[in-house]
C-alpha cells in the first residue's frame, strides 16, 4: 500500500496574547538577562499567522495595528521561520500574512505570540511533525516570552521566563487594556530597573502563595489584591503618565490595575463582563489612553485554525 502524504498549501495558526499576573524580577546576570519569576495568563487577543511558499520572504501586514508591523528579515515571525528552514535544511522561502489585533510593543508578547504561530505554521506547512518539547525549544532561541503563546492558560515561567511549568487555577477573568499610542523597549525597562535597583540587595524572584491560592480560587478579588509587577515602577519612571492611568481606572471601578510586563499597557481586572464593559466607558471618556481593548482569560495557546479572519485575501 502507498501512503501519499500532501502537503498544505496555506497554514493559518492563531495565537493569544499574555498579561503577567505576577512579574518578580532577579538581580541581573553576567548574560545581561535577568531572573524572573512570573505567572502568565494567555488572554483573548489573538494574532493571526497565515503561512504560504512564496519566491523570496515577506511580510504581509493585516488588521487593527498593521501599521507598526515590521516587515523586515528583522520580524520576529521570518526569524523564526527562518530558523526552523535553516535547522531542517528547507530551501524554500515564505509568505508570512500577520493579521494583527495585538497591540504593537505594548508588553503583552505579541511579536512573541506571532513567532511563536510561525512556528507551529511551519510545522504543519513542511510536514515536521516537531514535538511541543522541540517546538518550545526553538521558540526559547528566539525570545524569553515565546515559549509561553505556544502553552496558553496559566502558566509559571522561570528562568529568563521561558522555563514553564503548567499553574492550577479555575475560573475566567475578565480585563480591560489601555494601550498608549508609543510602545515602551523591553530592554529599556530592564536597564531602568537595574538602575532603581542599584546599591540594594536584589532578592531571588518568586512568585507569592496569595497570587497561587487565588488562581486557586477563581476569585477576581483576591487575584485583583494579589497582581504585582516588579517592572512596573520603571515603567513608571520612564512614563509617569502610566501611574495617573492605573489610579484613574481603579477609581472607575477596576478591581485592581497593573503594567503589563514591560508595558506601556495597563490591565485593569474587573468583577464582570458588564464591569469590563462599564471601566472602556468611564476610560474612553478620561482621554488617558489611546485605545482600549477588553478580553478573558485565561484562553488556549497557539492551534491551528481554518483560515485568516474574514477570510482575507493574500
Ligand atoms: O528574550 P528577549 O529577546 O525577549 O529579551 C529582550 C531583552 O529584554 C533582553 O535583551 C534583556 O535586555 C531583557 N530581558 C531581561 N531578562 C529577561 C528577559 C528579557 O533582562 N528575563
Amino acid at each position: 500500500m502507498t501512503i501519499v502524504s500532501t502537503l498544505p498549501e496555506v497554514v493559518t495558526v492563531r495565537a493569544p496574547a499574555k498579561v503577567n499576573l505576577e512579574l518578580r524580577v532577579g538581580p541581573r546576570r553576567e548574560d545581561g538577562y535577568h531572573d524572573l519569576a512570573t505567572v502568565y495568563q494567555a488572554v483573548s487577543l489573538h494574532d493571526e499567522i497565515s503561512v504560504v511558499r512564496a519566491d523570496s520572504w515577506q511580510v504581509v501586514p493585516a488588521g487593527p495595528y498593521c501599521d507598526h508591523i515590521p516587515t523586515g528579515e528583522d520580524n520576529l515571525a521570518v526569524r523564526a521561520a527562518q530558523l526552523i528552514a535553516e535547522r531542517w535544511h528547507i530551501d524554500e522561502a515564505l509568505s508570512i500574512r500577520i493579521d494583527k489585533d495585538i497591540p504593537v510593543a505594548g508588553g503583552m508578547a505579541g511579536g512573541s505570540a506571532d513567532a511563536a504561530a510561525t512556528l507551529l505554521a511551519c510545522d504543519q506547512l513542511w510536514g515536521l511533525a516537531l514535538d511541543r518539547e522541540e517546538l518550545t525549544e526553538l521558540a526559547a532561541e528566539l525570545g524569553s516570552d515565546v515559549p509561553f503563546p505556544l502553552v496558553g492558560g496559566n502558566t509559571m515561567g522561570s528562568g529568563r521566563g521561558e522555563q514553564l511549568t503548567p499553574v492550577l487555577a479555575r475560573g475566567t477573568f475578565e480585563w480591560v487594556f489601555a494601550v498608549s499610542g508609543t510602545g515602551l523597549s523591553t530592554p529599556d525597562v530592564y536597564a531602568e530597573f537595574d538602575r532603581l535597583q542599584e546599591g540594594t540587595d536584589v532578592p531571588d524572584p518568586e512568585v507569592s502563595p496569595q497570587l497561587m491560592a487565588a488562581l486557586r480560587g477563581g476569585d477576581p478579588k483576591a487575584l485583583a489584591a494579589a497582581l504585582a509587577n516588579d517592572l512596573q515602577e520603571p515603567a513608571f519612571s520612564l512614563r509617569p503618565e502610566l501611574r495617573d492611568l492605573c489610579e484613574a481606572g481603579v477609581d472607575f471601578g477596576a478591581l485592581g490595575a497593573i503594567v503589563s510586563g514591560s508595558g506601556p499597557t495597563v490591565a485593569f481586572l474587573t468583577a464582570s463582563h458588564e464591569a469590563a464593559l462599564d471601566l472602556s466607558v468611564s476610560l474612553a471618556a478620561s482621554d488617558l489612553c489611546r485605545d482600549l481593548r477588553r478580553a478573558r482569560g485565561p484562553v488556549h495557546g497557539a492551534h491551528v485554525v481554518p483560515g485568516p479572519r474574514g477570510g482575507g485575501s493574500r
